[in-house]
């Protein structure tokens, strides 16, 4: 059996850095790396770091308008999956290569895997939104996190196929936390290894692309009156600098950083007091880790960390993301939400026996 895999961006990469070792035990895999991101420290340190294995193909896209990046992504995978000829294609989340690769496959009748199906936000604003549900609707295999994901596929009319495995993410935590808190030296570097900090991260188009919202989650950061570390992503950086809001990054308590390869990242998490972030993926490594989240976005995809109290829905209103961090509590109970961390060998033995 040969699968073609289909990677671009950040969390991609920290997700088939667990799942392609599991599947390269039984099958043939080529790796396709869109070049969604493409700065060494948002693409190469995963790739070192995961010990992955080298793409096959890099198409080295890169950035550009939504269409146009997912247009020549998809041209370029079409090709490649005309020559490799693969059984299935798989593809991870809700990324523009996300939805690149299950359209390309879909045109060529080319069975699609999903990895991190089923999850939705309603909110059809976000470009993610658009690119999970198309790809939910062409994929052949569809492997949900939560039993949440499954009940959104089965309100849209889609049960075959799907499977509940856990999250891939769990199983990459519980390889990589110890060994993250052996190498990373990222503490002393920041010098904060003695002082409780909360950690920031800001990323989604529904935040940075609207100057007030940026705004509120900036003058809340600064009215705080913590060390807050922010590893400061490159869309960020650049609607802050147009949205004229550079003033607000000049703050004693606020420490910013480059983008942060995946060990620095979870040794940070592992040590905070909290953390605030509009990202999916650290909302769950903030539950795994068992670190209160406050979350910067309207809704979520992970409703189930709401309700279990470790992670408030604040958006971007500064009064209320200031009161959730004044108000935080440590609740006792700590259900198992993402499975048992064997999620990689459950995908690899439904993918196998079919
Ligand atoms: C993408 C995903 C998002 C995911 C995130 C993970 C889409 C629509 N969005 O968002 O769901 O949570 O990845 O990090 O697919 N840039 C660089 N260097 C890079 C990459 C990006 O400078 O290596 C800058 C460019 O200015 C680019 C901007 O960041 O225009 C946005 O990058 P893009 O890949 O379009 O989306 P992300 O915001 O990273």
């Amino acid at each position: 059996m040969k699968i073609a895999t289909v990677v671009g961006a950040r969390p991609q990469f920290i997700k088939a850095g667990i799942l392609s070792k599991t599947l390269r035990k039984h099958i043939k895999e080529v790796l396709i790396h869109t070049g969604q991101h493409y700065d060494s420290n948002m693409s190469e340190v995963f790739f070192q770091q995961l010990s992955m294995a080298e793409p096959d193909y890099s198409l080295k896209i890169g950035s550009g308008s939504h269409g146009k990046q997912t247009g020549q992504m998809l041209a370029e995978i079409e090709d490649i999956l005309l020559r490799e000829k693969p059984n299935y294609v798989l593809v991870y989340g809700d990324t523009n290569s996300t939805l690149a690769g299950s359209l390309a496959a879909a045109k060529l009748h080319i069975p699609i895997i999903h990895v991190e199906a089923g999850l939705r936000s309603y909110n059809r604003q976000m470009p993610e939104e658009i690119n999970r549900v198309l790809t939910d609707h062409l994929s052949t295999l569809l492997f949900c996190p939560t039993e949440t994901a499954v009940n959104n596929l089965a309100n849209e009319g889609i049960q075959a196929g799907v499977h509940q495995v856990g999250d891939i993410m769990y199983d990459s935590i519980l390889h990589y936390h110890r060994l993250a808190l052996q190498r990373s030296t990222i503490h002393k570097q920041l010098d904060i290894a003695s002082k409780p900090y909360i950690l920031a991260t800001i990323h989604r188009a529904e935040n940075t692309d609207h100057p007030f919202r940026l705004q509120a989650i900036l003058e809340a950061l600064h009215q705080l009156e913590q060390t807050v570390v922010l590893p400061m992503h490159p869309r960020t950086r650049k609607c802050i600098q147009e949205a004229s809001l550079v003033h607000l990054l000049k703050h004693k308590h606020l420490i910013i950083t480059e983008p942060l390869s995946y060990l620095d990242m979870l040794a940070l998490l592992a040590k905070s007091r909290f953390v605030m972030t509009d990202s999916g993926g650290i909302q769950r490594e903030a539950y795994m880790l068992r670190i209160p989240c406050i979350t910067l976005r309207d809704e979520t995809e992970w409703p189930e960390t709401v309700q279990a109290g470790w992670n408030q829905i604040a958006g971007a209103h500064r009064e209320r993301i200031l009161h959730c961090a004044h108000n935080l509590q440590l609740p006792e109970a700590y259900p198992a939400l993402f499975g048992d961390g064997q999620t990689a060998a459950k995908i690899s033995n439904i993918i196998l026996a079919n």
